[in-house]
């Protein structure tokens, strides 16, 4: 028999918001959703190690401070405060962990790099401490920290509804080419949101009805299976746009940049600022690039990625 594993490492994807149909705030203080979420091959990776107590470092080319509200540690508090019952013979008695995050996904970019990391820390702990989990248990504790961490979990491509955290599973194995272009400053989400609420009252956008969002959602899906990155482009849509453009009207800017170097379509990733220039194929996805890097723009080329969550080797 092999020895208890001593350190896990989790690769998890981080995502942009195909369809992003906001409702109305509730009385819970969250927008009713219906979102089209696409993993796109950006990573999180989460390596955890067996521990006395909690630490976190933080490495990679997204670097962050490591505080104690970081969204991994909490993921892996709540795990161990509900472990009991997913205990085995070879589960450690003091559930706690060393955890180191390599951040690739834009901090505060509207890509769920964070929802990524406690998505990426629930499924290497589970493994750590020999718990016997299921992964559909792991998906709705994970609906506890944050609307977007089952999506890490589940990853390619779900439809999400209620606070985006009810995922229905899209078979869609074709591959897309996008071209992401960070901005240089963190957008709050709850600002977005808040910002939502005010163009609302102000007459300025119109939340979207359920029946609406979920026509519009058939178009995305419709386009992702035959492949067609031109309907694809044509059916994007996220209503958090307009609010994330009046927060940083520099967004503006990259998109009609897009526009005008010939991106199919061109969108701000849930709650921004990075936008998402979809292109055609890989060669075309490679000129975009170059023709941004030369206005002065980062760009990180990437393609769907069809995992959730898992085990590296
Ligand atoms: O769930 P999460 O912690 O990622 O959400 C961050 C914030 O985004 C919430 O506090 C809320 O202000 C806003 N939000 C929302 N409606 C959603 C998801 C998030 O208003 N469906």
């Amino acid at each position: 028999m092999h020895p208890a594993a001593q350190q896990i490492t989790t690769r998890t994807p981080g995502k942009i918001n195909l369809l992003l149909a906001v409702g109305a705030r509730g009385a819970d203080g969250y927008h009713p959703l219906v979102t089209v979420f696409h993993a796109v091959g950006v990573h999180e990776d989460v390596t955890v190690a067996r521990a006395a107590e909690w630490r976190l470092a933080i490495t990679g080319p997204r670097r962050l401070p490591p505080d104690d509200d970081n969204l991994a540690l909490r993921a892996g508090r709540l795990l161990a405060s509900r472990a009991d019952p997913w205990r085995t013979a070879a589960t450690p008695r003091t559930l706690a962990a060393s955890i180191t995050l390599r951040k690739r996904v834009p901090v505060g970019g509207g890509m769920a790099g964070g929802s990524a990391d406690a998505a990426g820390a629930l499924v290497a702990l589970a493994r750590l401490w020999r718990l016997d989990v299921t992964r559909q248990q792991l998906v709705d504790l994970a609906g506890e920290l944050g609307a977007d961490v089952p999506f890490g979990i589940s990853g390619g491509v779900a439809i999400g509804t209620g606070r985006g955290d009810r995922l229905t599973q899209v078979i869609a194995r074709r591959t897309f080419h996008w071209v992401l272009v960070p901005d240089a400053e963190p957008l709050s989400t709850p600002a977005v949101y808040a910002r939502f609420d005010e163009m609302v009252a102000d007459g300025a956008i119109t939340p979207t009805t359920r029946e609406a969002a979920l026509a519009r959602v058939e178009r995305v899906v419709t386009a992702l299976s035959a492949g067609d990155a031109a309907a694809l482009a044509a059916s994007l849509g996220n209503d958090l746009q307009e609010p994330a453009l009046t927060l940083r009207p520099r967004l503006q800017q990259v998109l009609d940049l897009g526009a005008e170097l010939g991106a199919a379509g061109a969108i701000v990733s849930g709650s921004g600022p990075t936008v998402a220039l979809l292109a055609r194929d890989a060669h075309h996805a490679a000129g975009l690039s170059q023709s941004l890097l030369a206005r002065g723009h980062e760009t990180i080329v990437t393609t769907s990625s069809h995992r959730g969550a898992h085990v590296l080797p």
